[in-house]
C-alpha cells in the first residue's frame, strides 16, 4: 500500500516542481490545496470555452441530456438523493445533479468557482445547493447518499486519507469520475516541443485504481463512449490557452517554438482545433459503497 500511496505522491510533487518552475518559481499550492492547478482541466470537454479551465468557464444547460457523464451519475442517484460534490468547482454536475435530487451540498476552497457556481444556481432558479468553501480536508460536510468526486483526485497528494474521507461521508456510494489519460495530455505534445522533455503526467485512471485497490477498496468502473479531445473552436483561443498553460511568455524564443508546433500538432476538424497523436479521451465512473467494501 505505501509504495502506490508513495508513488502517487512523489507523481503529484514532481508535477508540481516543474509547473511551478514554467511558472517562474513562484509558490504553487497542490495536493490539500491544489485547487489552483486549473491548467489540467479538460479544457476540451466544452470547446470553445476560455483560458485553462473551460469545464468551469463556460455554463453549461442544467438540463442538458446529452453529458454521458451526468446521464450515468443520473442512473446511479436513488430516489430523493441527497449528494455531496467534493471539489464541485462551478457546477458542472452539482447544478443538474440539484435539478433531480433533494439537497446538494458543494465542497470547493476556489471562491472564483464557488461565486461562478452561485450566481449559475441564482440564474437557473436553482435552490438547494449548499457551498462550502473549502478544502475537503478540512470542510466540516454532511454526509450524503451519494458522494461525488469528478476530475479532483489527480490533484491531491495525500489521496488516500482523502478517499477514506469520502468513504466516511458516504451513506450510499462514493462516485468517482476519471479520465483514462491524464488530464492535461492535450498539451504533452506541445510541451515536449517547447520545453525539450516529456513533462511528469498527473496521475489517470490507472493510478486511481491503482490507489483504491492499494486501499482494499475494489470499485466497479464503467467506461464511457471515447471522446475526441477538442482544445477549443478558436485558433486564437487554443494557442491563449497553450501559452498559458506551458508558461511561455509573448515574444520568446519559447513561442516561436509553440507556433511550430502548432502549424505541426493542430487539427482543424468541425467540432474544433483537435492534437495529433493524442488518443481518444475516455472518461470512467469508479464507484462503490463503503460499507460492503469495508466487510
Ligand atoms: C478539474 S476541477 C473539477 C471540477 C468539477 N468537479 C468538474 O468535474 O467539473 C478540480 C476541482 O477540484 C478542486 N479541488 C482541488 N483540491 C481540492 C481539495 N483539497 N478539496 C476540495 N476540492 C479541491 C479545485 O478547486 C477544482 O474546482
Amino acid at each position: 500500500m505505501d509504495s502506490v500511496i508513495n508513488a502517487w505522491r512523489e507523481k503529484l510533487l514532481a508535477h508540481e516542481r516543474e509547473s511551478s518552475a514554467l511558472r517562474g518559481g513562484e509558490g504553487h499550492g497542490h495536493g490539500a490545496h491544489g485547487h489552483g492547478d486549473h491548467a489540467h482541466g479538460h479544457g476540451g470537454h466544452v470547446p470553445g470555452g476560455h483560458g485553462g479551465f473551460t469545464y468551469s468557464n463556460r455554463p453549461q444547460d442544467p438540463y442538458r441530456t446529452d453529458d454521458s457523464v451526468l446521464n450515468a451519475l443520473y442512473a446511479a442517484l436513488p430516489p430523493d438523493a441527497t449528494v455531496l460534490d467534493v471539489g464541485g468547482g462551478a457546477g458542472r454536475y452539482a447544478l443538474p445533479l440539484a435539478t433531480r435530487a433533494r439537497h446538494v451540498t458543494v465542497v470547493e476552497p476556489s471562491e472564483d468557482s464557488v461565486e461562478q457556481l452561485q450566481s449559475r444556481a441564482a440564474e437557473a432558479g436553482i435552490g438547494n445547493i449548499t457551498v462550502i468553501n473549502e478544502a475537503w480536508e478540512e470542510a466540516e460536510a454532511p454526509s450524503a447518499d451519494i458522494v461525488l468526486c469528478s476530475l479532483v483526485l489527480h490533484h491531491v497528494a495525500d489521496a488516500a486519507p482523502f478517499v477514506t474521507r469520502m468513504q466516511e461521508h458516504a451513506t450510499g456510494r462514493v462516485v468517482v469520475v476519471e479520465m483514462m489519460e491524464t488530464p492535461g495530455a492535450l498539451e504533452i505534445p506541445f510541451y515536449e516541443r517547447v520545453h525539450g522533455s516529456a513533462p511528469t503526467p498527473l496521475p489517470g485512471l490507472p493510478d486511481v485504481l491503482n490507489l483504491l485497490w492499494a486501499m482494499d477498496i475494489y470499485p466497479d468502473v464503467a467506461m464511457l463512449s471515447e471522446e475526441t479531445a477538442v482544445l477549443d473552436t478558436d485558433r486564437a483561443d487554443a494557442m491563449e490557452q497553450l501559452r498559458r498553460r506551458l508558461g511561455v511568455e509573448e515574444g520568446s524564443e519559447a513561442e516561436d517554438r509553440l507556433r511550430a508546433a502548432a502549424d505541426e500538432l493542430l487539427n482543424e476538424t468541425p467540432e474544433g482545433f483537435t492534437v495529433k497523436g493524442v488518443r481518444p479521451r475516455r472518461t470512467a465512473i469508479v464507484s462503490w459503497r463503503p460499507s460492503v467494501s469495508e466487510a
